[in-house]
């Protein structure tokens, strides 16, 4: 046996495992927006690999990439070079239908402007996903996503009638209720005061124990640092990516966990 695969059997299974699945692979990506005479290069040629339950953030200032980034990851939007493998599918290479299946079944997206149908009830925003998913019993499912982000009790209030932090509850339902492998989330607690969002973080923390892929870009770095590992974006690269100090992220979290516990006990006493 060799030095190698002394090292790799000693290890745990989970680990071995790990390191060789890849849920993304980014190589050489690049988006190129052509507008009259000018080239905008949204992405300028981005290599990143995120491995299955990694929890990841992404940073960078305003116009770096990062919304176009997430477009892509997400299969909504297709880039203009270099290649996307998603699960190990090239998803630049898919037809339409096939990546419409992808983001269905596969991936759940969090927007900062939670992006719900505004006429229409809590319960069925959620069930919006299943009915392209053809899945039945979508009621049950809907309530069960709704039960996960503690809003059972709002199922039936239109948009209008719920918080910030609620709508924002409502569109993770409906992200989650698939059963996707992967979460996006741009700037998910963008809109919302750090009492809110701190409510939203928990939710995320929950899923990513869960065994969720999250990727969530932020401006915020005290959210950032509640990921496992933080990739950075100037300019459409990416300019630093590594993993969270252990020791800072347990601290985020434990103030995120007073910060929704506090809100929780605020909303007890208001009604
Ligand atoms: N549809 C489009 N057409 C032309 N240019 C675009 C388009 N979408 C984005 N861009 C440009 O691509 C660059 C990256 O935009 P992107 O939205 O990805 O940035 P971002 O990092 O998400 O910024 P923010 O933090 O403000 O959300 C910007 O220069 C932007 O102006
Ligand atoms: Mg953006």
């Amino acid at each position: 046996m060799t030095n190698s695969q002394t090292m790799k059997n000693s290890q745990s299974p989970d680990v071995a495992d790990r390191s060789a699945a890849t849920l993304i692979e980014l190589v050489d990506l690049q988006k190129h927006y052509h507008m009259g005479t000018t080239t905008v290069e949204a992405l300028a040629g981005v290599n990143l690999k995120i491995h299955p339950g990694e929890f990841v953030s992404i940073t960078g200032a305003s116009g770096s990439g990062k919304s176009t980034m997430m477009g892509i990851l997400g299969c909504l939007d297709r880039p203009t070079g270099g290649k996307y493998f998603f699960d190990g599918e090239p998803a630049g290479e898919l037809s339409d239908r096939q990546l419409a299946k992808i983001r269905n079944r596969s991936i759940g997206f969090v927007f900062q402007t939670f992006n719900l149908l505004p006429r229409t009830s809590a319960i069925k925003n959620v069930e919006v996903p299943m009915f392209y998913a053809k899945r039945i019993r979508t009621r049950n499912f809907a309530l069960e996503a709704l039960e996960m982000v503690g809003l059972a009790g709002r199922a039936h209030h239109v948009p209008a009638e719920l918080s910030g932090g609620e709508r924002q509850r409502v569109a993770i339902a409906r992200a989650i209720v698939n059963n996707p492998k992967l979460l996006l989330a741009d700037e998910p607690t963008g809109n919302l005061d750090s009492y809110t969002g701190a409510q939203i973080m928990m939710i995320f923390h929950q899923l990513h124990a869960s065994g969720v892929t999250i990727v969530l870009v932020t401006h915020e770095p005290d959210i950032a640092v509640q990921a496992e590992r933080i990739v950075q974006m100037r300019d459409g690269k990416i300019v630093h990516d590594g993993p969270v100090d252990p020791a800072k992220r347990v601290q985020a979290m434990e103030e995120t966990r007073r910060m929704a516990e506090e809100k929780q006990k605020r909303l007890q006493a208001n009604s």
